[in-house]
Formats: structure tokens, sequence, C-alpha cells
């Protein structure tokens, strides 16, 4: 093992070795990433945002096409970024568990008023 990764929010670390890909290594840390491409770089369902600090190996040209610029924003296709040292990665909020916590939000706003 000669690779960390540290999702964040939840704080989960996990050894890997380097060279795994932080799809890989969410998945070792037991935390569930959408994907509909299953890794080939195709669904972009696997963004996360990295750590200016985090230490991945060299971006390939396939991923840095596909990301056309974000990279320089720290967002990666974490099916294709691969652990190189110590990486801390942002796992991104599933889209439908946004969507319900987004309204479970309106829905205690609203009762929120009715109760004043
Ligand atoms: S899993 Fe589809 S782009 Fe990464």
């Amino acid at each position: 093992m000669n690779g960390e990764v540290r999702f964040l929010p939840s704080g989960k670390t996990v050894k890997v070795l380097r060279g795994t890909t932080l799809l890989d290594a969410a998945r070792l840390a037991g935390l569930s990433i959408r994907t509909r491409c299953g890794g080939k770089a195709a669904c972009f369902m696997c963004k996360m945002t990295v750590s200016p600090e985090s230490e991945l190996l060299p971006i390939s040209d396939n991923e840095r096409r596909k990301l056309s610029g974000l990279e320089e924003r720290h967002i990666r296709l974490a099916c294709q970024a691969r652990v190189g040292g110590c990486v801390s990665a942002e796992v991104p909020l599933d889209p439908l568990r946004a969507a319900v916590e987004r309204q479970l939000a309106r829905q205690a706003e609203e009762e929120g008023d009715k109760l004043w």
C-alpha cells in the first residue's frame, strides 16, 4: 500500500496501491458512487473534486479531453484518476438523495411557517 485516500464529507480513509482509481478506492471504503458507463469515462457521473495538494498520477490525455478544462478546477473523473500518494476527494452527493433532501428542507420550512 503506498497510497491513501480520504473521502469527504464522511472522512472515510482507505489505504490503496499506487495506481488504484479513485472509483475503486471509494468502493473499497464502502462508498457508493453511481455510474452508468462502468468506468469508461463516458457518463461523467463519477466527477469528484480533489484537494489541490492531492497526489494523483498524471492525468491521461483521454481524461483531459473529456474534462475539457474542469481539471484546472481540481475536478477529476474518479474512474480515470489514479492515486499516486495521499489524496483527499469530495464525494458528490447522489442526485436523487440531493433532490429528496431539498424537498424535505422545503417542507420543513413550510411547516415551520405554519406552526408560528
Ligand atoms: S464512471 Fe462514467 S465517467 Fe466515470
